[in-house]
C-alpha cells in the first residue's frame, strides 16, 4: 500500500486494504459485559456472574488460542469501574486473585505471554506482586499473548502516553512515537472488537487500538458466552471487507 501523501498511522499502515475473507484477526479485543445482568435474572448476587464469568474467560482464552488468535485483550477492569460499591469492587479484585493462581500455570504451560494495560499499580500490594509475578514468569513466552485490561480507560492511557512524550521535540512526534508509548506498545492493531451483552458502546476501551477494528456488538452476556460464539464472531470478521480508508 503506498500514499502520496505521507505516512500513515501505525494502524492504518500495518495491514493493507483487502477484504478479510476468511482470514483469522491477530488481534481480538473484547468487553466482556453482562455478569451483573446473568446474575440478576437468577436472583443471584453479583458476585456470581462475575465468577461464572470468569469460567468464561477460561473457555475463551483456550479457544483463541486454537483458532490461532495471536492476541487476545480482555477488558477485565474499567478506570471508571471504581466507581462501584467498595464490596462489588473487592470481589472483583478477589477473583482475580483467585484467576492468577488457578490459571497462571496452564497459561504458562501454553506458552502464553500475559500482558496487562491499564495502571495496575492502583491495586493492592499484595495483588500487585502477584500480577508482576504472572507478567514475569510468562514474560519469555512465545506463543500467543492474552492482555488483560485491569484499572484501564483509553483516556487515561492517552494522558499517561503525552506525558511520556510531553520533554519531546514536537516534530518528532507521530502516531508511531505515540504508539510507543501506550501501554499496547509492540501489539499489533485491534482487528476484531467484540461487545457483549447488548450494549452499544466502547466504554473508554481501545480508543487508539481499534481505530480500524470490526466492531461486534452481540446481545449475549458474557457468562453465556463461549468457544461455538467465538468462532462465529471469527467467521463473521472474515467475511468484512475492510478497507483502512482506500479502495
Ligand atoms: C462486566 O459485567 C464485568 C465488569 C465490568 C467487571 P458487569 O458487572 O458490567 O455486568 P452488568 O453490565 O451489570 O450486567
Ligand atoms: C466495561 O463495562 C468495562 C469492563 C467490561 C471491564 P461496564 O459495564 O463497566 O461499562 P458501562 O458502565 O456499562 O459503560
Ligand atoms: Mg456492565
Amino acid at each position: 500500500m503506498t500514499s502520496a501523501t505521507g505516512p500513515l498511522p501505525t494502524a492504518a499502515r500495518s495491514p493493507s486494504p483487502q477484504s478479510g475473507e476468511g482470514e483469522t484477526p491477530r488481534h481480538v479485543a473484547i468487553i466482556m459485559d453482562g455478569n451483573g445482568r446473568w446474575a440478576k435474572a437468577r436472583h443471584l448476587p453479583r458476585v456470581a456472574g462475575h465468577r461464572k464469568g470468569i469460567e468464561t474467560v477460561r473457555v475463551v482464552t483456550r479457544a483463541a488460542r486454537s483458532l490461532g488468535i495471536e492476541v487476545l485483550t480482555l477488558y477485565a477492569f474499567s478506570s471508571e469501574n471504581w466507581r462501584r460499591p467498595a464490596e462489588e469492587i473487592s470481589d472483583l479484585m478477589g477473583l482475580l486473585r483467585h484467576f492468577i493462581k488457578s490459571d497462571l500455570d496452564e497459561l504458562a504451560r501454553e506458552g502464553v505471554k500475559l500482558r496487562v494495560i491499564g495502571d495496575h499499580t492502583a491495586f493492592a500490594p499484595d495483588l500487585v506482586k502477584m500480577i508482576d509475578g504472572a507478567l514475569a514468569r510468562t514474560a519469555a513466552n512465545t506463543g500467543s499473548t492474552l492482555v488483560i485490561g485491569l484499572n484501564y480507560g483509553s483516556q487515561d492511557e492517552i494522558v499517561r502516553a503525552a506525558r511520556a512524550l510531553a520533554g519531546r521535540d514536537p516534530a518528532m512526534i507521530d502516531a508511531a512515537a505515540i504508539e510507543t508509548v501506550l501501554d499496547t506498545s509492540g501489539l499489533p492493531p485491534v482487528d476484531l472488537l467484540i461487545r457483549t451483552s447488548g450494549e452499544h458502546r466502547l466504554s473508554n476501551f481501545m480508543l487508539w487500538q481499534a481505530a480500524y477494528a470490526e466492531l461486534l456488538f452481540v446481545d449475549t452476556l458474557w457468562p453465556d458466552f463461549g468457544a461455538d460464539e467465538l468462532r462465529a464472531a471469527v467467521t463473521a470478521y472474515g467475511l468484512r471487507e475492510r478497507r483502512f480508508g482506500g479502495l
